[in-house]
């Protein structure tokens, strides 16, 4: 069998970023960052500034030839300028010194985003002094590290820095201004020039950029990039090229901006900040271009269409949604893409060195007993170097490719939520553990190169989709049942063979009485719980993307209670869905001792063996309290909701723990589930304690409740009384002020969900899912008390 091999010396490794990862924001006199002020998420991240050993020891492992990581800026210069940190520059020289030692080349990259502070405080990007500061700590690090580093990167992805960082105000440090937007990617291309400069008067032996690239094609062309554009469509394809890609690959490859963008940038804000000879010094010859490629952008002319904040001058057109697949971050998976910036930019600049120094995706992932099968993310992986390979046949000069990456991180304003890691992170315990597709990476390392047919497990679908028939008949065929004709056994059995399938007992039991139906079981929604209704809906379009039919039931009195438990014990389901199990009812125990598959959304009253999804609603709503402390309050009440719920007993405990390590007592009062109930709550707080400065409610419409009765009450939010509430994100951001609140992963409920029903269905062995929570903080807690 032929296997798909890569050139000699071609380079395998990961990227991580300093902020993502490191945490220890203050440690060895680190001074803050854009992202450390700008940022809802607790900053400890994977604590790799204390676990670096035990990380590259993971990379030497897994075999990775090189690591990409970022030097943070606010630790080499805690204040943004003067003499150079040296406890900050020998974390670095620490982690340089294993990592050879480990046989891995250290690719440092000197901007990964997190500027220090004190520079924002001066202008930030905006102020050219900016790009000059940026050349001396480029200088600073490369004389620790230079006789060590061989490979250079100065800037990461500027278009993102640039424009969510300073146009959208997505990213850090959140401003919303064009003209501060166009400012700041022209500085941002300055520095690159200044601190290449630098690097190679100090004598760096390899000096590169990298940037975020990323075709740009209408809906249409996502299948058939050759098609023909309409005379609106390529003016629309051609500005968004010009914004997103060429702003960057020009100015640095060729010493000249687009010559269509120079009018959009004139538009906003004027030229008046690219001086003479700047062009120049940003041209500075590469070793090697850095391209990160994630998904398309896919457009379309439309002329009511506003611009985009986050592409100043794209009035008139349309960023489209496409009906492919995505990952969990919604990002489109077109593995076509790589290929075509491959080949563009060899084609455009033929002597060019190119490496992929970051691709990979956001899954959610399912711990099991037996491990973190991420098939999925395997899936993408391989499926982009082969398009990295259908590139290098066509003489691309790409060197090496880096996933995108090591560990579980924090990933920017989302949070921890997203999970890009090769391996998974516990951040309670900060326990690593290789996920599937670390295992299976290395063995891609090992071959350098991969296999010919997929290495996935094969499941009952991909027999399944090989053979064009349901899964249903897969059953019947593989369980020896007389009722298929002779073509359609012959063809499920070829497929069978092929792709190595042996079903399992568990599954072979099963499937011999598969319905394919699932049962959806919904204890009574109580009034106000959007959370509930939303995660049937994702649910159901899951499991109904996977070929099953849904039967809705409502578990809302004794009879209906043994009405289920009667239709799961007759088998008219393969699997039941039960959400939310949080009252202290029998409906779970008597649901799995039928034997089906049961899985439950929320940690039930009753600890049992079934396997649940949850979120950390602990962890959210200490993150919340803590919160609320950090912002000098000391008299805190709480709204609790119904506490025959279990994810109010569990917001409890937190909201208790984070009080109880600040010395303070909690101050509690008890409501249902409306507004109402909540604005009662709050008054009572207030008549217990006439100089209450902040109320955490365990949910948004209590919270909402409070935020009315406390203005009835005559008191200010925040100045008098903060408030921060938890997980109805729609509700609280369209309360005045902005309610903070602590945002609960809807989405990846529903699709842990659904995986976790069908990983059981499969007869694999599942353990319970607890997702991560995010407090976003808006304006309803922003004031501090002294
Ligand atoms: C890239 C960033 C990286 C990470 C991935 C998902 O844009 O460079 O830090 O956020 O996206």
């Amino acid at each position: 069998m032929k296997v798909p091999r890569f050139p000699d010396g071609f380079v395998w490794g990961v990227s991580t970023s300093a902020f993502q990862i490191e945490g220890a924001t203050s440690a060895d006199g680190r001074g803050p960052s854009i992202w450390d002020v700008f940022s809802a998420d607790r900053a400890e991240a994977c604590d790799h500034y204390h676990r670096r050993s035990e990380d590259v020891r993971l990379m030497r492992e897994l075999g990775m030839a090189a690591y990409r990581f970022s030097v943070s800026w606010p630790r080499v210069f805690p204040d943004g300028s003067g003499k150079p940190n040296p406890a900050g520059l020998d974390f670095y020289e620490r982690l340089v010194d294993e990592l050879l030692a480990a046989g891995i080349a250290p690719y440092a990259t000197l901007y990964h985003w997190d500027l220090p502070q004190a520079l924002e405080e001066r202008g930030g990007w905006p102020s050219r002094d900016t790009a000059r500061r940026f050349a001396d700590y480029a200088a600073a690090v490369h004389d620790r590290l230079g006789d060590r580093v061989g490979t250079w990167f100065t800037v990461n992805e500027p278009w993102v820095a640039a424009f969510l960082g300073y146009g959208s105000g997505v990213h850090a440090p959140g401003r919303k201004s064009a003209a501060e937007a166009f400012r700041s990617a022209h500085h941002m291309l300055l520095a690159h020039g200044l601190a290449t400069q630098a690097l190679r008067a100090a004598g760096a032996a390899k000096v590169g950029a990298v940037l975020n690239l990323s075709p740009v094609m209408t809906p249409a062309q996502v299948g058939d990039f050759g098609r023909e554009l309409s005379e609106e469509d390529a003016e629309a394809v051609g500005r968004i090229d010009a914004l997103a890609n060429r702003q960057f690959l020009e100015p640095m490859l060729r010493g000249a901006y687009p010559a269509e963008l120079l009018p959009v940038i004139e538009r906003h804000g004027g030229l008046g900040h690219v001086r003479d000879g700047d062009l120049d010094t940003i041209a500075q010859p590469l070793d090697l271009l850095g391209v990160n490629y994630y998904t398309p952008l896919v457009v379309q002319a439309q002329p009511s269409e506003a611009a985009d904040p986050a592409f100043p001058g794209s009035d008139g057109v349309l960023f489209c949604t496409i009906p492919t697949a995505v990952t969990a971050m919604g990002w489109p998976i077109v593995p076509g893409g790589l290929t075509l910036v491959l080949r563009r930019l060899s084609e455009e600049y033929p002597d060019l060195d190119l490496m992929v120094t970051e691709n990979g995706a956001d899954f959610v992932d399912v711990v099991t007993g037996d491990g973190i099968h991420d098939v999925e993310r395997i899936s993408f992986i391989e499926d982009h170097l082969r398009a990295l390979l259908s590139a290098v046949r066509e003489g691309a000069r790409v060197r090496g490719y880096l996933v995108w990456t090591l560990l579980d991180n924090l990933e920017w304003s989302d949070g921890y939520q997203r999970k890009f890691g090769l391996v998974h992170v516990d951040f309670a315990t900060q326990r690593r553990r290789p996920k599937d597709s670390a295992l299976w990476y290395r063995d891609v390392i090992r071959r350098n190169g991969l296999t010919e047919t997929p290495p996935r497990r094969p499941t009952l679908e991909t027999v399944a989709a090989r053979a064009g028939v349901s899964r249903a008949t897969v059953s019947r065929v593989v369980n020896g049942e007389a009722s298929v004709s002779a073509d359609v056994r012959t063809s499920v059995l070829r497929a069978v063979k092929e792709l190595g399938y042996v079903p399992n007992a568990a599954a072979r039991s099963l499937v011999t009485r598969r319905t394919d139906t699932i049962a959806l079981v919904l204890s009574v929604p109580r009034q106000g719980d959007a959370l509930t209704a939303a995660v049937v809906q994702y649910v159901t379009s899951m499991l109904e993307g996977a070929g099953k039919q849904i039967t809705l039931m409502l578990a809302d009195t004794a009879e209906s209670h043994r009405r289920i438990v009667q239709h799961a014990e007759a088998r008219l389901a393969d699997g039941v869905v039960l959400l939310p199990p949080d009252r202290a009812d029998t409906l779970a125990e008597r649901l799995s001792r039928t034997g089906v598959p049961l899985v439950l959304l929320g940690k039930p009253a009753v600890a049992s063996m079934v396997p649940y999804v949850d979120v950390d609603n602990a962890g959210g709503a200490a993150a919340a309290t803590e919160h609320l402390l950090a912002r000098g309050r000391r008299r805190i009440g709480m709204i609790c909701g119904p506490m025959d719920l279990v994810a109010v007993q569990d917001r409890l405990a937190g909201h208790r723990a984070a009080l109880h390590r600040a010395g303070l007592r909690p101050l509690l009062a008890l409501a249902d589930v409306t507004r109402a109930s909540g604005a009662a709550a709050a008054r009572q707080l207030l008549a217990d304690d006439p100089s209450l400065d902040a109320v955490f409610a365990a949910g948004d419409q209590l919270a909402i409740g409070a935020l009315h009765a406390l203005r009835e009450a005559g008191r200010r939010v925040p100045e008098d009384v903060a408030v921060a509430g938890f997980d109805d994100i729609d509700a609280a951001s369209a309360t005045t002020p902005g309610l903070t609140t602590v945002r609960v992963p809807v989405a990846d409920q529903a699709l842990a969900l659904a995986r976790l029903l069908l990983s059981r269905l499969e007869g694999r062995h599942t353990t319970s899912v607890v997702l991560p929570t995010r407090l976003v903080v808006r304006d309803s807690t922003s004031a501090s008390r002294p």
